[in-house]
């Protein structure tokens, strides 16, 4: 478990809870944290108990009308070599002139770290009629807050799309139902590098105020 400390019992349903976690490690990590590019990823990955916490503290998230509209595959050690192949069998049926450097490529993108969490969109159908758009949303939190799990416990981590989360023969190999999607291949493993920091956006030009 990486010598941390053991994550909090989630509270009692019903129980009060505190609305405010003052934390100036939470702040430090979100004012500094980066995502590690999947290049510089690589072994080892957490093990099992810190993929069940952090993956715990991931589905944590809100979530309109509690319909959890989401799941997650973790795909390691030799699952990884077939989502490989069915990159590759994917991207031979939609480009069947895909060069053989290319069916290559497409095999070895699951090989670049140690642990895949595929974070899957999975939206139902709410009588109360709360659209997919919240429900994608909610699977978008789950992203981050794996990422942001992950980090804090010690893993380097990249959310990744690449061509094969909008491609059929992925979603198939994959098990997803006509309405699911991925919402994002974590990667996790160990920075074989330091990534640099990026351009990061000006806040003077996202953030107004409104006056009506
Ligand atoms: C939905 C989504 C999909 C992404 N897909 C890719 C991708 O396929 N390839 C890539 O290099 N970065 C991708 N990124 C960007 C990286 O995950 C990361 O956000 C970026 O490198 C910026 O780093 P930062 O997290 O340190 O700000 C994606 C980000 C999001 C939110």
């Amino acid at each position: 478990m990486s010598g941390r400390k053991p994550l909090l019992a989630p509270p009692e349903f019903g129980a009060p809870v505190s609305p405010i976690h003052p934390s100036s490690e939470t702040l430090d990590l979100l004012a500094t944290r980066r995502s590690t590019p999947v290049a510089m990823l690589g072994e080892p990955g957490p093990p099992a108990d810190d993929l069940r916490d952090m993956l715990r503290l991931a589905l944590r998230v809100p979530d309109h009308r509690k319909l959890e509209p989401w799941r997650v595959l973790v795909i390691e050690g030799a699952a990884r070599e077939a989502l490989g192949e069915a990159f590759a069998a994917a991207l031979k049926a939609s480009r069947p002139d895909a060069s053989a450097l290319e069916l290559d490529e497409a095999r070895g993108l699951p090989m670049r770290a140690p642990v895949i969490a595929t974070v899957i969109s999975s939206p139902v159908d709410d009588p109360k009629k709360t659209p997919v758009w919240e429900q994608e949303l909610s699977a978008g939190a789950v992203c981050q807050t794996l990422m942001i799990a992950a980090q804090a416990m010690g893993w380097a981590a990249c959310w990744i799309s690449e061509w094969p989360a909008y491609d059929a023969g992925v979603a198939k190999a994959l098990g997803l139902s006509e309405r699911e999607r991925v919402a994002g291949f974590i990667y996790l493993g160990t920075a074989k590098a330091e990534p640099v920091e990026r351009a990061r956006p000006d806040i003077a030009k996202k953030v107004q105020s409104w006056q009506g």
